[in-house]
């Protein structure tokens, strides 16, 4: 269908005084003695189209002013009176009529109550900006890899090995449930794989296979977690971006999370400038000038032994009692970020027994080369670290762990084979619109999200 895209109308004045095509949904419409107007959007831009029509003229609007219609207008377009491009409408044609029972009506409405109709909220201002943000992040992501000569990897989400040996993966079974089975391993060995498989809740295991091949990758595809967690931040299926870099120690690794940070927002705050706008007025009073003072101040650095003396200190009363050794909650995390050092910043060195197998052990005998990447509002958006690159530190590491060894010879053989130094981050896609946009539900900032309990 030949038409001009609503953001052209608006960004191209050369439009006034031309006859133009456009197409789109009604948004809002009004009906007054003389004239009526429609406020028509395509998705193309945050700001709706005005189109007048003037009843003197031959023009059959009456079905064309129901909201959720959708409609293809010929008409001219002049500068409306607050100076915005509007459109003189000449012919109207109803694409698709809409009966009163759509159900975005008001024009505002909550974010749970959109919730409950994910096939029709992208049609409404909030998910129009998040959407476009969403996708303006993922080029950026990309860019900022790739002209830095990371190689794009495509790590396989059927995997054989639970990268972070803690056993939350979903199962991938063709079989089911086969109470005739002698043992585990005969009902793994007739299903389609021949052993046990799920979806990857990582690639970073295959993304170091990688990244000891060519230097320097990232992955950015969808990851799965099948733990219980039914919090704000926590999705079943999220996108997960991660790096993974040949020679290099942990700083190389907190040096590449700032900068890729800094650069995909500053992306942001450059090429979405309505959008932003509409989530600091909407969702977050202030929230351009926040991202704009991260982008422009050095991360915060910490210990996690140091930030554990800081929650002790803090006098606040958690609602998960700190101690050295305790995973930090999100209300840690959260005091540490917004409280002590008000921006974004990295724990570091975390207690072993906490973090997974791979990570390098450091030589206090306690602790391990891992980082966290902690930013007011949200809590942890990063989770990466130095991995141990020695042979037998890591065999007793899996040792201690009690872990199976078989599905991870691939993994040991990278240390035996000209092992370097090497380590890399997973960035949580979702918990990085959630920043940038100010949105605090993780399932508003993915169309069609996965959370225990909900798969529509
Ligand atoms: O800290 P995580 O579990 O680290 C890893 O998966 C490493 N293998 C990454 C690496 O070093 N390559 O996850 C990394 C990030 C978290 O910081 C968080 O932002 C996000 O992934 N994440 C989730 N996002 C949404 N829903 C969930 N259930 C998430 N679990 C982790």
């Amino acid at each position: 269908m030949k038409h001009t895209d609503i953001i052209e109308v608006f960004r191209n004045k050369e439009h006034i005084g031309q006859s133009v095509t456009v197409c789109g949904w009604v948004r809002t419409a009004r009906n007054s003695k003389n004239v009526a107007f429609i406020e028509l959007n395509d998705g193309t831009s945050l700001k709706h189209l005005q189109i007048v029509i003037d009843k003197a003229l031959d023009i059959d609007y009456e079905d064309a002013l129901h909201l959720g219609t959708s409609l293809k207008v010929v008409g001219t377009v002049v500068e409306g009176r607050q100076g915005a491009p509007e459109i003189n409408a000449a012919e109207i044609t109803v694409i698709g009529t809409c009966p009163a029972d759509y159900p975005l009506q008001k024009k505002r409405h909550t974010l749970e109550f959109l919730r409950t109709m994910p096939h029709l909220r992208g049609r409404t201002n909030t998910f129009n900006a998040v959407l476009r943000v969403r996708s303006v992040l993922a080029e950026a992501i990309h860019k900022y890899y790739q002209d830095r000569g990371y190689v794009y990897i495509n790590t396989p989400l059927i995997t054989a090995s639970d990268c972070e040996g803690a056993g939350e993966m979903f199962q991938v079974t063709t079989v089911g449930y086969a109470p005739d089975c002698k043992s585990e391993e005969d009902y793994y060995a007739a299903d389609f794989f021949g052993k046990r498989a799920g979806l990857s809740v990582s690639g970073q295991l295959e993304g170091e296979t990688a990244a000891l091949a060519l230097g320097k990758i990232y992955t950015f595809g969808p990851s799965f977690r099948a733990e219980n967690s039914n919090t704000p931040k926590h999705l079943a299926e999220f996108w997960h971006v991660e790096p993974e870099i040949a020679f290099a120690e942990l700083p190389d690794v907190m040096e590449v999370a700032e900068e890729m940070v800094k650069y995909v927002i500053g992306t942001v705050l450059d090429k979405c400038p309505d959008e932003m706008e509409f989530f600091d007025k909407h969702f977050e009073n202030g929230l351009v000038e926040r991202l704009r003072e991260l982008i422009s101040h050095e991360f915060g650095v910490v210990t996690y032994t140091e930030a554990i003396e800081l929650l002790k200190k803090s006098g606040e009363d958690f609602q998960y009692p700190v101690e050295w050794g305790c995973d930090l909650q999100t209300e840690h995390e959260r005091y540490i970020a917004e409280k002590v050092f008000k921006k974004a910043v990295f724990v570091t060195d975390y207690p072993k027994e906490i973090k997974s197998f791979y990570m390098k052990q450091n030589p206090d005998g306690k602790t391990v080369a891992a980082v966290d990447l902690l930013v007011p509002g949200v809590g942890e958006i990063i989770g990466g670290s130095e991995r141990e690159a020695d042979y037998d530190k890591l065999l007793a590491a899996m040792n201690e762990r009690g872990m199976n060894l078989e599905p991870y010879a691939d993994y040991l053989d990278l240390r035996k084979y000209g092992s370097v130094p090497h380590g890399g981050f997973g960035l949580g896609f979702e918990r990085l619109v959630m920043y940038v946009t100010g949105i605090s539900n993780i399932r508003d900032v993915i169309l069609y999200p996965r959370t225990v309990g909900n798969i529509r």
